[in-house]
C-alpha cells in the first residue's frame, strides 16, 4: 500500500521524526492513525527504543506525521534509505519538517537532559541522500526564522534551550576521546548518528526545517565512557520536556 491511500485523506503540513528514546510524543497526537512502516513499503529499524510506524493526526491543531523510529547507516542504511521517510512525508503534502534525536555533548556548558535547536550541521558521513547533479543550497538549512520561533516557543514552555552545531556520524561506536577533540576543533557542539542526511533530502524538496537534539550525555576532555542505557533514560524523561516545546513551536510551522 502508498503512504497516500493509509492516509484515508489525511494530509500532514509538518513531519516530525522522533530520535531514541523520544517516542512518547507519538502519544500525544490527537486522533491518531497509525500505519506500520511495513505495510507502506518502508523500512524498520533494529534498535531498541526505536518503533517503526507513523502516527498520524493533530499536535497543537497542527496536521502532523509523526515518524517514531527511524533507519541508520550504521545498520547497514544508504544515505538515501534513511531519507526515504522524509521523501515519502513530502510526497503526501508535509512542508516542513521537524527533526529530533539524541546526541552527545561536547560544548562544555552542555548538561546530561538539556535541549539544543540546531543552526547548522556537519555532515561527516561521507554520504548523501541525493543521487545524480543535486546541488541543493544548505545555507541556511536550518531555518534561521524557526530557530528563533523555537526559542519563544522553549521559552512559553519553561524550557532552557541551548543551540548549536550538530555533527553526524556513521556510527555505531561512540567516538573516541581523539575524535571528540577533533569535533571540537570543526565546530560541533553536539555529535549523534542521525538526521544529516534526512535534511539534506528535505532542503532538497524544499521543506523548511527545525532540528532539536536532546543532550543524552556529555563528552569531557580526556574522554568519558558513553552507555547506551543512559542515552535511553535520558530520552524517557526528557521526551515530555522537548513535546512541550514542540507543542508551541507547531502552529509557526503550519500552513
Ligand atoms: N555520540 C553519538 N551518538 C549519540 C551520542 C554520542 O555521544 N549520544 C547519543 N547519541
Amino acid at each position: 500500500m502508498e503512504l497516500t491511500e493509509a492516509l484515508q485523506g489525511f494530509v500532514p503540513d509538518v513531519l516530525v521524526t522522533l530520535g531514541s528514546g523520544l517516542g512518547a510524543l507519538a502519544d500525544e497526537v490527537a486522533d491518531p492513525l497509525v500505519v506500520p512502516f511495513a505495510d507502506v513499503g518502508l523500512p524498520t529499524s533494529t534498535v531498541p527504543g526505536h518503533q517503526g510506524r507513523f502516527v498520524a493526526g493533530t499536535l497543537a491543531g497542527v496536521p502532523v506525521l509523526v515518524q517514531q523510529g527511524r533507519v541508520h547507516l550504521y545498520e547497514g542504511f544508504s544515505g538515501r534509505e534513511v531519507a526515504t521517510f522524509v521523501r515519502a512525508a513530502a510526497a503526501v503534502g508535509a512542508r516542513a519538517f521537524v527533526v529530533t534525536n539524541a546526541a552527545g555533548g561536547i560544548t562544555a556548558d552542555l548538561s546530561p537532559g538539556d535541549l539544543m535547536v540546531l543552526t547548522d550541521h556537519l555532515n561527516l558521513t561521507a554520504t548523501s541522500p541525493l543521487e545524480g547533479p543535486d546541488f541543493v543550497d544548505l545555507t541556511g538549512a536550518y531555518d534561521p526564522e524557526l530557530v528563533r520561533a523555537a526559542h519563544a516557543a522553549a521559552e512559553q514552555a519553561g524550557e532552557r534551550l541551548a543551540q548549536g552545531v550538530y555533527a553526524g556520524l556513521r556510527g555505531p561506536a561512540y567516538e573516541t576521546p581523539a575524535e571528540i577533540a577533533m569535533l571540537r576543533v570543526l565546530g560541533a557542539d553536539a555529535v549523534g548518528m542521525s538526521t544529516v542526511h534526512e535534511v539534506v533530502q528535505a532542503r532538497a524538496l524544499g521543506l523548511r526545517v527545525a532540528g532539536f537534539s536532546l543532550i543524552t550525555n556529555v563528552h569531557r576532555p580526556g574522554g568519558t565512557p558513553t552507555h547506551h542505557g543512559e542515552v535511553m533514560d535520558v530520552g524517557a524523561t526528557a521526551g515530555p520536556r522537548l513535546a512541550e516545546v514542540l507543542r508551541h513551536l507547531l502552529p509557526a510551522l503550519a500552513g
